[in-house]
Order: structure tokens, then sequence, then C-alpha cells
């Protein structure tokens, strides 16, 4: 598919049918999340696979209290054959940047200007969604509900050092869509409204 198309056709996919996704396709979206940049080459990244019927359901089990009594977006999402769980590690960041051709080796938190470490693993995520859409099939990023983080953990032996960023199902799209995303309910904003060329002076920007 052309680069342009996948940009363009990729969205959220909640509702999924069960037909079992390609291992092979699962371990090229994985190989090109760890593509995405990184800061310093850190790639302190890791994602937890879950990829069978009984780990999927460890999931959701994990993570919702609903699954016998699914709402229509839990429905559509516990069909996907695949679930991804990103995973930033910020130690990894501060160790990497100790090294001596960074030479920051007072690990202080405060060089950092952004979470680099959340931003490289989001962005390893957008290449699983994108990976999905050029092959046909469909995906979804969301937020693990806060109070579930720990138990998240201890399920799947999620170590300290790391931190899931959020979830990714995979799989192929039902013919049905599923519960409706934001988009349904608010428009894209035009490109001439987020771009600000030479200084911030859109009318439509909020004061800085
Ligand atoms: C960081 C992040 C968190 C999100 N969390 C959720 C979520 O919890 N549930 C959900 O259904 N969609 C979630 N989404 C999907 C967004 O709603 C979606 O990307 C947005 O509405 C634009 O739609 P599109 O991706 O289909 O173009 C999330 C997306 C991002 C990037």
């Amino acid at each position: 598919m052309e680069f342009q198309d996948v940009v363009r056709r990729r969205r959220m996919v909640r509702n999924y049918d069960e037909t079992p996704v390609d291992p092979a396709v699962v371990d090229r979206a994985l190989a090109h999340a760890t593509r995405a940049p990184s800061a310093g080459f850190s790639h302190g990244w890791a994602f937890l696979v879950l990829d069978t019927p009984e780990d999927v359901r460890r999931w959701w089990r994990t993570t919702s209290d609903d699954v016998d009594h699914p709402d229509r977006w839990l429905a559509g999402m516990m069909r996907a054959p695949v679930v991804i769980v990103p995973c930033s590690s910020k130690a990894a960041y501060l160790e990497r940047y100790a090294a001596p051709d960074k030479g920051w080796s007072d690990r202080d938190e405060a060089r950092w200007p952004m979470p680099f470490w959340h931003m490289d693993a989001a962005m390893a995520s957008l290449l699983i969604l994108q990976t999905a859409v050029d092959e046909g099939l469909g995906a979804c990023f969301f937020g693990i509900p806060p109070e579930r983080n720990a138990a998240v953990r201890r399920e799947f032996g999620i170590p300290q050092a790391f931190d899931p960023v959020g979830v990714l199902t995979l799989g192929h799209p039902a013919a049905q869509a599923g519960a409706a995303g934001s988009p349904t309910r608010r428009a894209r904003r035009p490109v001439a409204e987020v771009v600000h060329r030479g200084r911030w002076g859109h009318p439509a920007s909020p004061p800085a």
C-alpha cells in the first residue's frame, strides 16, 4: 500500500471478527516498532504481546469487571485476537545519557524537557498502527485504567523499570463498526488552524 494511503486510512478499529492474525504479521508489526526513532538511540521500550485466546482473556479480566456483560466498546475490543502493551523505561534513558558519549552522569531528571521515554514508545506504537493498515488489518491504541495498573503489572510480570504507556488491540476489522470514536462527534482540525508559520499568529489560536 502507498504510504500516503496508510496514513490516510488509519483509524482506530473498535470491533473485530475472530479470524486469527497471521503470527508473521504480528512479528512484522513488532519489528517495525523497533525501527521507531528514540532519543540517544536508547530504545528503552518493551512490548508485552498477548496472542493466545487465554492470554487475551487474562488481559480483559485483569483490566475490566464487565467481561461477562460487556458494553459495545468492550465487546468489540475483546474479539481482537492480539493485544500488545508497549512499555517505556525511564531508567534506560537516564542510563543511556549517562554514557560517555552523552555525559549526563548525574542522571538528573531535570535535564529532560519532555518524557522522551514515553514519546519513543508512542512513536513505536504508531508504527504498529500503521503496519496494521498496511496489512489490511485494524488496530486501536487506548489507555489502561489507572486503577488497573498495579494488577496489570502483577498479572503479566511487568518489571518496575518499565511502565505500560497504553495498549493496542490488533485484528481483522469486523464488517460492522464498533463503538463510535470521537471523530464521529467532532471534526478534524484543519491544517491551517494548527500550523503557525514563523510566529504563533493564527486568530483561532488560544493565547500563549
Ligand atoms: C494516547 C491515546 C489514548 C487513547 N485512548 C483511547 C481510549 O482509551 N479508548 C478509545 O476507544 N480510544 C482511545 N484513543 C483513540 C482516539 O480516540 C482516536 O485516536 C481519536 O479519536 C482519533 O480517531 P482515529 O485514530 O480513528 O483517527 C486514544 C488515542 C491515543 C493517541
